[in-house]
Order: structure tokens, then C-alpha cells, then sequence
């Protein structure tokens, strides 16, 4: 069996690295925002392209607290792409905003810059492009509309960690960036945590102090209403002896993406974009019967996933965001499909993996 994702094989790679650096957190003094948390975040905001880092405890807590440090609350519209994951959607909603939904490009299935134009209204405060599989979101015309708008940008790089654009790390683009180290992410740990990276120190420290009950610097003292949203010592720790393989997993990444490519082109199977940059956090393809597909390579003993279905203006929680029909993001809904990508485990089994789907396409594509 292949298995779609399988985080346990890349903890079991660096084993050695992580049973050190949990054996250095038991026998340490504190578990909780100590030397590892302020180790992690030192690094993580140098490779991420400088600034600051402040480790939380998800990635949606990231993209909800770095939301409210700039100031968006009750009564603002948030734009984002509708083909996401959920917890995009909730982190707004956790600020007592209102997402906007808004069409993706369906080549790079990022937020379209023209449609977010066109659903900007007198309460829009923000923006939040999704850098989705780790494709680089137009950036440099999503940060005009931005500035033509007076709107807050907050990065959402769960799927983007080390992915660039123009050589800039993606997440220095917007106010602030939100990570997610959920197991299957491309730095992923052995449970939940995130972090938001930012380089404006005030909303960095906003951000501090939200994790943390609203507490300041050293005090027991709630200056404002806060939160127990830390990243723990052990998941930092882990985090810290994982963070120097991150550029050869995603290297290992998009060369088994530009093998997919070679041996499914011309197939007629919808390929990813391609992007120099992209750090295929998932290599999904669009294909018109998609259960066809997935089940052939199931009984094949290999695994898929749908990411996303249906688009988040369809689900019932965030009806309300639904402005205008999405047709682009209804299409990729119903036809996108998730190989398996991760090096562990998807390394050397790329022709496998195509001869099937090459047997199927005649039906399938
Ligand atoms: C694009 C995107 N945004 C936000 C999140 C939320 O991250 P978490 O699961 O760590 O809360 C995820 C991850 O699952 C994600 O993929």
C-alpha cells in the first residue's frame, strides 16, 4: 500500500534528531514558553525572511490571533479564496469578522486578484491569500489591492513552509504570515502548533501577549483579553530538529512533482501550475471522474485525498460569506485529487503510481 500521507515515516527519518531533542525538554527546566519555544522561534523567523516569530498553539489560532493583532474585529469583512481549508474561514469568524469568499485562478488555485477587486466593499479590512499546495499567491497584485484599500494582508502559509516567489520567502509579503505545523505539513511536528511571523514588533508582541492570557512581558497581570494559545516546549523542540530538513524534503518535493509531470503530460489529467518556487505541499491533479480514478488507484493499494470539497462557501457554517457564485472553485472542487507527494513516501514509485492512472485516463480524463 502507498499510502496518501504518512507523517510517521518522516518522524521515523530523523528519529534520531528528535529523540535528542525530546530527551533535552524532559530533563529541562519548563515545559512551556522556554529556551526551545525561543530557539524555534528565532530560526523559524530567519528562514521565513527575517522578523519576528511567535509559536502558537495551531495554525488557526496563528491566522486568528495575527488577525486580531492588526486590528480586525466585529463588524469587518475578510476576503479569501473559497477553495480552502476550513479553519481559514474559522479563524475570521473566531474574530467576530465576516469571511468574504472569493474566486481562485484555476490554474494556480490561488485567490484570483481580480475577483478579490471586485468583492472589496466599504468594510472590507482584509485579506488572506492561501498559498495552497504550496503554489506562491500573485502576491505582488493582491499587496496593490491591498494598499489601494487600506487592507490588512495576513499571509496563510499552512502549506507554503520555504516555498518562494521572485526569491522572497512567501509570508514576507503580507503584515503578517500564519503558519500551521499540523503532522502532514511540510514542517509539520507530532501534534498541533503554528506561529505567526511578522516584521512590524508591534504586532508581534500583540500577538505575544494574546497567546498568553493578554499577560505582558514577565506579568500575571491580563492587560486585555487573551488566550492559552502557546506552542509547547516538546513540539518546538521537535520543530527545531526538523527545520534544518526542510529544504531537502521540499527539494525531494518538487522533484517528484516534475517526475508526475513528465510522466502524466499529455495525458489530459490537469497538472499543477509549476512554479519555480512551489513547495507541493499536495500535487493535485484535476481529472473529470474523479471516483473512477480513486477507486482504481485504490484497489491499486494507492492512496488519494480530496483537498477541497466543497468549496467553504458551501458549507453550511459559513453560508453567510457566500456573495456570488463560484464557478472556478465549484469545477476544482469536484475534480482536484491528491496524490501522494510526501518524499517518504511517494520517492521512486512515481511511475508505479502514473501507470495506473495511465491505464484509467481513457475513462477517467
Ligand atoms: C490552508 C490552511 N489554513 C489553515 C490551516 C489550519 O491549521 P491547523 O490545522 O494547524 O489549525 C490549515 C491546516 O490544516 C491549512 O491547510
Amino acid at each position: 500500500m502507498i499510502p496518501q500521507a504518512a507523517p510517521p515515516l518522516r518522524i521515523a527519518r530523523y528519529r534520531d534528531a528528535i529523540d535528542r531533542a525530546v530527551a533535552r525538554v524532559l530533563s529541562g527546566p519548563t515545559y512551556i514558553l522556554g529556551a526551545a519555544v525561543a530557539e524555534f522561534e528565532a530560526a523559524f523567523a530567519a528562514q521565513s525572511g527575517g522578523g519576528h516569530c511567535v509559536g502558537v498553539a495551531s495554525g488557526t489560532d496563528a491566522l486568528a490571533l495575527a488577525l486580531r493583532a492588526l486590528g480586525i474585529g466585529p463588524g469587518d469583512e475578510v476576503l479569501l479564496p473559497a477553495m480552502t481549508f476550513a479553519g481559514t474561514a474559522q479563524a475570521i469568524l473566531h474574530c467576530g469578522a465576516s469571511p468574504v469568499f472569493v474566486e481562485v485562478d484555476a490554474a494556480t488555485r490561488c485567490l484570483d486578484p481580480t475577483a478579490a477587486a471586485q468583492a472589496v466593499t466599504p468594510r472590507s479590512a482584509a485579506l488572506v491569500p492561501v498559498h495552497l499546495f504550496g503554489h506562491p499567491a500573485d502576491m505582488p497584485a493582491l499587496m496593490a489591492l491591498a494598499d489601494r484599500h487600506g487592507l490588512a494582508v495576513v499571509e496563510d502559509c499552512a502549506q507554503s513552509h520555504g516555498a518562494l516567489l521572485d526569491g522572497r520567502p512567501l509570508g514576507s509579503f503580507g503584515h503578517a504570515a500564519a503558519y500551521s505545523f499540523y503532522p502532514t505539513k511540510n514542517l509539520g511536528g507530532v501534534g498541533d502548533g503554528g506561529a505567526v511571523v511578522t516584521r512590524d514588533p508591534a504586532v508581534a508582541e500583540r500577538v505575544r501577549r494574546l497567546r498568553h492570557y493578554g499577560f505582558g512581558e514577565g506579568q500575571r497581570v491580563s492587560g486585555q483579553i487573551g488566550f492559552n494559545s502557546r506552542l509547547d516546549e516538546l513540539q518546538a523542540a521537535i520543530l527545531l530538529a526538523l527545520l534544518p530538513h526542510l529544504a531537502e524534503g521540499n527539494a525531494e518535493r518538487r522533484a517528484i512533482a516534475s517526475r508526475y509531470g513528465e510522466l502524466l503530460g499529455g495525458t489530459g489529467i490537469g497538472l499543477p501550475a509549476g512554479h519555480e518556487g512551489c513547495v507541493y505541499h499536495q500535487f493535485a491533479v484535476t481529472v473529470r471522474d474523479r471516483e473512477t480514478l480513486r477507486t482504481r488507484l485504490d484497489a491499486a493499494g494507492i492512496g488519494t485525498a480530496v483537498h477541497y470539497a466543497p468549496g467553504l462557501h458551501r458549507h453550511p457554517a459559513f453560508l453567510e460569506g457566500a456573495r456570488a457564485p463560484l464557478p472556478v472553485t465549484d469545477s476544482l472542487a469536484d475534480s482536484l485529487l491528491s496524490l501522494p507527494i510526501q518524499p517518504e513516501v511517494a520517492c521512486g514509485r512515481e511511475e508505479r503510481i502514473a501507470a495506473v492512472i495511465r491505464e484509467c485516463l481513457p475513462c477517467a480524463a
